[in-house]
């Protein structure tokens, strides 16, 4: 009976040796490998086998099934089988190469490197903060007080700890403003920086509103800085950014770390219309905040503004779902 093993792998190998191409190898398989294949079949006679000798057949069986297999692969690699047709050459050298598809950055990072470049030729510098800031710079620094509805719990992302709202509770920032005060702590003036960066606010999702967004932060300390330094500033930015057609204009508002406070619009072509668009805010550094960091508000005056990118950004391009911004869909990024 063992025997019969033997003489089957003999004749298996040497039948292998015999197959030169791809349809004599899948006969090859389907007489010794195959579901119905001649291996296969030992195992039917494994009832008439002896007793005692079960075991060894069984083992010796499976051994050159296992054998019979790998140098079935083995064969089979060597005349590269694996191709459909066994004829013609498995490379063709002649095929055009595919073009790899190059890689960009994301619409709102050019964005940011747009503003960055901008506003880096009239000397500001970019500042970056911490993304999780305590309720100190997020808010009391900035001259926001404790019962001002801004710091509501349910207009913020506290991070769990001590109760909301005090100055040493960690959240996610919900203005790049935070970082005016981090530079301004480790800086003496004069300063001209730039900040920008993301900001979370707990917003329903939909064409308008994400929970997390862009702004950048703007911020001008030396002596006798005026508005009219600031509004020059604006219009500089527009006319680079926008276009030198673009208008600015300021509507008194209110922040509480500016005195006075303006809101941002600026008049630019959108798909043929020219139309008054807001873009964020700003005003003179009030003397509380001055007084936060340090600084002798009679000595030194300043103003600050920030702007959302993604506003900015879909105004230029004329986006409008900010939703399409985050889904990160490459039919809609591989426009810009
Ligand atoms: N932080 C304000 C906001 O998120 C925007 C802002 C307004 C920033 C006035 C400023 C400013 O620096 O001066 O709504």
């Amino acid at each position: 009976m063992l025997e019969q093993i033997d003489q089957l792998g003999t004749k298996a190998k040497s039948d292998l040796a015999g197959v030169s191409d791809a349809d004599s190898l899948e006969q090859f398989r389907i007489k010794y490998l195959g579901t119905k294949g001649e291996i296969k079949g030992l195992m039917s006679q494994l009832k008439e086998v002896p007793p005692q000798q079960k075991p060894q057949f069984g083992q010796r069986a499976n051994a050159l099934r296992a054998e019979i297999q790998t140098l079935y692969d083995r064969r089979k690699t060597e005349l590269g089988a694996d191709a459909k047709s066994s004829d013609g050459p498995l490379l063709d050298a002649t095929e055009p190469g595919l073009a790899p598809r190059l890689g960009r950055t994301h619409v709102i990072t050019q964005t940011m490197d747009d503003l960055i470049e901008v506003f880096g030729r009239m000397g500001f510098e970019v500042a970056i903060g911490s993304e999780v800031e305590d309720g100190y710079h997020n808010f009391v620094a900035l001259n926001i007080p404790e019962d001002h509805p801004a710091r509501d719990p349910l207009d913020n992302f506290y991070l769990e700890g001590s109760g909301s709202g005090q100055p040493t509770q960690h959240l996610l920032r919900s203005q790049t403003s935070t970082i005016q005060i981090r530079v301004m702590e480790t800086t003496e003036p004069p300063i001209r920086v730039i900040a920008p960066g993301r900001v979370y606010r707990p917003d329903e999702h939909d064409a308008t509103h994400s929970s997390m967004f862009h702004q950048i932060e703007g911020l001008y300390v030396d002596r006798k800085v005026s508005m009219a330094d600031l509004k020059t500033t604006l219009i500089q930015f527009a006319h680079a950014y926008f276009g030198s057609k673009a208008e600015i204009r300021l509507r008194p508002s209110f922040f509480p770390f500016t005195e006075p406070s303006a809101e941002l619009d600026i008049k630019m072509c959108v798909k043929d219309k020219w139309d008054w668009v807001e873009l964020g805010g700003c005003g003179m550094v009030d003397p509380n905040v001055f007084k936060a960091v340090g600084y002798d508000p009679e000595q030194w005056t300043g103003f600050a503004f920030g702007l959302g990118i993604e506003r900015i950004a879909m105004r230029k391009y004329g986006i409008t779902d900010i939703r399409w911004l985050y889904e990160n869909d490459v039919r809609f990024l591989r426009q810009f």
